[in-house]
């Protein structure tokens, strides 16, 4: 397309970097063929590997000597592995589901979407690049896949600053626990590289998905913003905005989704998100939305109108779908590709078979749950990994990878130490359930109560500041 422009990352298109992976196989041979020296071997395959890694993140496929890419290829899913009976995962923006009571298998999706591992190296050097002790999160693998994640370390090694985004789809006045995760994981972010976040709340997108009126959707959305605020996000820092508001409030917002629209084909969409010829054309266009906020120019009152700040989104792994097509379509429209932190899903009560659900509320702890339902949930509903029998538990000691009071202590409890205990006492038969539950209460009352009192201190005026188009405390 004529607006093509390069990426940042050598290749501008999957045609150009095929034939740059044909050029150095050649190069490779030839070097064999001649006897060349090792080193000058071994440099020429280093260079093959990294642009197979780059032309499999770019395309979400192998590279196939002999086979271009197909024309407008967007990363996709690349579906189960084929063969192996536990490749059931069903993983997209609006289902989450597996056969394993382990929960979904996050190491075969980082492979199926073709994102990297967030693996000890990224982690050790988070710690070195923001000089803080690695979130929780980090530690215990619940960001668990990444994209980019080193290239905005380099950049901000070298005084180049980045943005955050994210968002929530406000589709009921009630949000869970499993809600806050991002949110938690996005402040510390903001606090420990001390940069601008946006977060899209879209309106726009639950109205079109759910039997729900526009007013509702709005109105859940500006409750729900107060939630997010309640995380203790700096008003000097952070933009909150309703699709509904910023998109006939912004025109370069707009302009960015239009743009987006254009370089976007209906197949791509269905074969990203399934879509069929009876959706409604709102759904089908609905993608370019999300897609907007990552980059800068959609944002000209804290950006002064640049266009090349990097933009990095923490998400839950099901949102990845939305931001492959962003990042195939980010070089062509001349806009640096988001860079991405996924998290796995929070487990349904039931067990981890499934994510925590709004609509169900027995499968979800609320924001608004008091002291006591909060104690009967977790007795009465989460899926414990014990033994039928006290005896039969001392005996063989429980099972912590499939226990959910045991899964939300590791998003909850800080101390690491305190939670391997924990984990070994419960493996070996001294902890039991029920005190495994005690544990759980004891820390979630708390943390869901103090929510509840910042929640309960954040003004109408404030709710509007946040969402008030307005320039930042941050020079660009
Ligand atoms: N689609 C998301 C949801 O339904 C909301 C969302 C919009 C989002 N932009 C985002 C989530 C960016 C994460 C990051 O919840």
């Amino acid at each position: 397309m004529a607006e093509c422009q390069g990426d940042g990352e050598g290749a501008k298109s999957p045609m150009e970097l095929y034939e740059k992976l044909t050029a150095q196989g050649e190069q490779v041979r030839a070097l064999k063929t001649a006897k060349a020296t090792k080193a000058d071997v071994d440099a020429a395959v280093q260079l093959l590997i990294q642009l197979k890694t780059d032309y499999k993140q770019m395309t979400g496929q192998d590279y196939k000597a002999g086979c271009p890419p197909s024309e407008n290829s967007v990363a996709p899913d690349n579906g189960p592995a084929a063969g192996g009976a536990d490749d059931e995962d069903t993983v997209d923006p609006w289902n989450v589901s597996t056969n394993n009571a382990k929960g979904v298998d996050y190491d075969k999706l980082i492979l199926r979407f073709g994102s990297s591992k967030v693996d000890k190296e990224l982690v050790d050097r988070i710690e070195k690049v923001s000089g803080q002790k690695p979130h929780r999160f980090l530690r215990r693998g619940i960001f668990f896949s990444h994209r980019d994640m080193h290239q905005v370390l380099d950049a901000y090694e070298k005084q180049k600053s980045f943005y955050l985004y994210t968002g929530r789809g406000p589709s009921s006045e009630a949000m869970h626990v499993g809600h806050l995760i991002p949110f938690i994981f996005t402040k510390w972010l903001q606090d420990v590289f001390d940069i601008p976040l946006v977060v899209q709340l879209t309106d726009d997108e639950k109205y079109l998905w759910k039997d729900l009126s526009l007013e509702d959707c709005h109105r859940f959305a500006v409750e729900n913003a107060k939630d997010i605020i309640a995380c203790g996000f700096d008003v000097n820092k952070t933009f909150i905005f309703s699709d509904l508001d910023y998109m006939g409030a912004s025109p370069e917002f707009y302009r960015n989704v239009v743009k987006v629209q254009k370089h976007v084909t209906f197949n791509q969409v269905k074969g990203i998100f399934g879509f069929t010829d009876s959706d409604c054309i709102g759904k089908i266009s609905f993608p370019a939305i999300q897609a907007a906020p990552s980059f800068s120019s959609s944002f000209p009152q804290i950006f002064k109108g640049r266009k090349d700040i990097q933009c990095l989104i923490p998400c839950a792994i099901d949102q990845d779908p939305y931001f492959r097509m962003t990042r195939d379509v980010a070089p062509r429209i001349g806009y640096p590709k988001p860079a991405l932190l996924h998290s796995t899903f929070f487990p349904a009560l039931q067990g981890a078979q499934t994510k925590m659900s709004a609509s169900d509320a027995n499968t979800s702890i609320f924001l608004t749950d008091t002291p006591k339902q909060i104690k009967n949930k977790v007795n009465k509903h989460a899926f414990s990994g014990g033994k039928d029998t006290v005896e039969e538990h001392r005996k063989y000691g429980g099972n912590p990878d499939v226990d959910v009071a045991f899964m939300y202590l590791t998003f909850f409890l800080e101390d690491d130490e305190q939670l391997e205990k924990i984990r070994q006492d419960y493996a070996s038969g001294a902890l039991l359930t029920g005190e495994l539950k005690k544990l759980l209460i004891e820390t979630l009352q708390p943390m869901i109560e103090q929510h509840q009192q910042r929640r309960k201190q954040v003004t109408e005026e404030e709710v509007k500041l946040f969402m008030t188009p307005r320039p930042l405390n941050f020079n660009f």
